[in-house]
């Protein structure tokens, strides 16, 4: 039967206690990892969220009764157990850091008894995800979920105390609200006492922490839940949470050095990490043409090479075809892979498929200088010379090629480079690679809605060199946007925001917002800058992938302790759920199913 705390205090974590404790009497509770009933003696790994500590009973240490407890211990029991440390008996374990020390138990109580739990708790688990996540609770207990979240408190504790020092406040902005212009679509919430009305759950903070700006509270932060429903990834989640802030009378310069320092203090402090400062900066045009991407990985090579110049003459029909519409012909060379097999690359063809590509043309270089190629037989030999040269390519290299609008070849590019990445097992999970990303377009054209959409959000400022453009080109009008990406990761973006209303009234017209409409949708904030705003800027990092990276982990539902699945339910809560009839009807809601 569990007993309860009645005169106990625990002295200690199981792995705060080292060699130099020997000889004193402790008092420790947490979880039976495991035990092991040898006769005259049970052995107990204890565990808890410090670590495992061995616990050692002996029948004369211990008293009969107690002893006979220690028999009946089983995995997952919680337990308090009082006694003295002393060096290991047995051998050493040198994969603990408590190896070489035990705890002898004079005294045991059993806080709680467990059923056996569906699936071992274990470090670097083999169970299915989905029986995990239902049991959350459980999965919560191994030791490497445990680190992670611990990181994560370590992070955000970090992060306030930084913020803090530097002179932000932090200030909490409504959960319920209206919708955010971040470009995904909204959690909505009804509300009963206007019905038919909706809240929107905020997809970021921004128009508040605009707005603290107008109110003069000059430097602000925020570890802020976010809501977007999104299609989920590895890095997406539902809800997720942002280290979000904002600056008064600054420009890009003094927000990209505040958060260089803030990095590099993370880094440092969790991880032993420096990171030299300052951060590489490229501009988007330079990302998209050397990576092919906006958050380009740094850690390894393969750049992709534009060979427009070179093929547009050529006889090959799918390059030549590409040019005439506008499009480019750009390559990478991987290095060494020339003798894949068919088989693979066909597989890379279909891979270079799903993000949009009509093929991907290859050319094998064999050790002796002869080229095996998709498209050798549309070409001249010069013709192929001379584009395995702007390749630089060498014997034993594979070259592949895409030819398409400008976009879907990065898009294809972009990811294949990264795909022979993780194939060449090139991506050092060690190695933390940051990079700025600045001068983003600010504005995109949307083939679906016929009109310019903004990139960042309607509020991001121009380049004011480019603000002529406006008018006569805006799809070329630059952005005082930056993003900072890590190993391929966008962990955060900001930008400078418009504090001029000629300009922002200007920017509706680009984007095909009559007055009436931006009033509509962002009025208070139109309203709030006509008395007096001050220049300012800001950014918000996604704290789970920063947890993520710096954790060494691939997803964020492993630095989150409650995550949701793809389809963004909860296994263990089960949420969504239906509700009931009363509660509909409170609201004025009625449920109609779509055939
Ligand atoms: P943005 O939309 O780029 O900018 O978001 C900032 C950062 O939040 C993280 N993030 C996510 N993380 C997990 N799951 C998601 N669904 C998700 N969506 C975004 C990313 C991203 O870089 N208000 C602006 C910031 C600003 O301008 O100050 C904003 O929200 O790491
Ligand atoms: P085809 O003439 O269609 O058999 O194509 C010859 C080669 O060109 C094949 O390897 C195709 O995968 C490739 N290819 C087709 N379309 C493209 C494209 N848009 N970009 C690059 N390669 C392509």
């Amino acid at each position: 039967m569990a007993e309860t705390m009645q005169g106990l205090h625990r002295t200690a974590r199981c792995a705060e206690i080292g060699k130099e404790s020997i000889g004193q009497e402790v008092t420790l509770m947490g979880w039976v990892q495991k035990s092991r009933n040898k006769g005259g003696i049970v052995f107990v790994d204890l565990r808890d969220r410090s670590g495992v500590m061995q616990l050692i009973f002996e029948n004369g240490s211990i008293d009969e009764a107690g002893f006979e407890k220690a028999g009946k211990l089983r995995s997952e029991f919680v337990i308090a157990a009082i006694g003295t440390v002393e060096a290991r008996s047995g051998a050493v374990n040198k994969n603990l850091p408590t190896g070489e020390i035990e705890i002898r138990v004079r005294k045991l109580r059993i806080l709680a008894e467990s059923e056996t739990p569906p699936f071992p708790i274990e470090e670097n688990s083999k169970t299915k995800e989905e029986l995990r996540l239902k049991h959350r609770y459980l999965d919560l207990r191994r030791p490497d979920l445990q680190r992670n979240l611990m990181m994560r408190s370590q992070v955000t504790s970090l992060t306030r105390k930084f913020f803090t020092e530097e002179g932000f406040l932090e200030i909490e902005t409504p959960m319920l609200t209206k919708s955010t212009p971040e470009g995904a679509r909204d959690y909505l919430v009804p509300s009963r006492v206007h019905p038919g009305a909706f809240y929107a759950l905020p997809q970021s903070p921004q128009i508040f922490k605009q707005l603290l700006m107008c109110s003069g509270y000059d430097r602000y932060f925020q570890v802020a839940r976010c809501f977007r429903d999104e299609d989920l990834r590895a890095d997406r989640q539902p809800e997720f949470t942002q280290i979000d802030l904002e600056m008064s009378f600054v420009d890009v310069d003094d927000v990209i050095d505040v958060n260089e320092r803030l990095l590099a203090q993370l880094f440092r402090e969790i991880l032993q990490i420096e990171i030299p400062l300052p951060i590489q900066r490229m501009t988007w045009q330079e990302a998209m043409d050397r990576f092919g991407s906006d958050k380009p990985d740094l850690r390894f090579g393969m750049e992709l090479k534009d060979v427009t110049q070179t093929v547009k003459d050529c006889g090959f029909g799918v390059f030549k075809g590409a040019i005439e519409q506008g499009g480019s012909v750009r390559g990478v060379n991987a290095e060494g892979m020339g003798t894949m097999p068919r088989k693979k690359i066909d597989k890379l063809v279909d891979f270079a498929k799903d993000f949009g590509a009509k093929g991907l043309a290859y050319a094998a270089i064999a050790e002796d200088g002869s080229v095996k190629s998709s498209f050798a037989k549309f070409m001249t030999e010069e013709e192929m010379d001379a584009l395995v040269q702007a390749m630089a390519g060498k014997p034993g290299d594979l070259l592949l090629f895409a030819a398409d609008q400008n976009k879907v070849v990065w898009d294809v590019l972009g990811n294949l480079r990264l795909e022979l990445a993780r194939q060449q097992e090139l991506l050092n999970k060690e190695e933390y690679r940051f990079v700025w990303i600045t001068e983003f377009p600010l504005l995109e054209w949307s083939q679906e809605e016929n009109r310019y959409t903004a990139m960042h959000h309607p509020f991001t400022m121009p380049m004011e060199e480019d603000l002529d453009l406006l008018d006569t080109d805006p799809g070329k009008v630059r952005a005082k946007a930056y993003d900072i990406v890590l190993n391929g990761t966008e962990l955060g973006g900001g930008s400078v925001r418009i504090h001029q209303n000629h300009i922002q009234e200007k920017m509706f017209q680009v984007l095909g917002f009559s007055k009436e409409e931006a009033y509509e949708q962002f009025g208070f904030l139109l309203h709030a800058f006509q008395y007096g705003v001050p220049p300012h800027a800001g950014l918000a990092y996604g704290l789970d992938r920063m947890v993520m990276l710096m954790a060494g982990e691939d997803s964020i539902r492993d630095v989150i302790a409650f995550p949701k699945i793809k389809d963004a339910s909860d296994l263990m809560a089960e949420a969504p759920g239906t509700v009931s009839s009363l509660q509909l009807e409170e609201l004025q809601i009625a449920v109609t199913k779509r055939e």
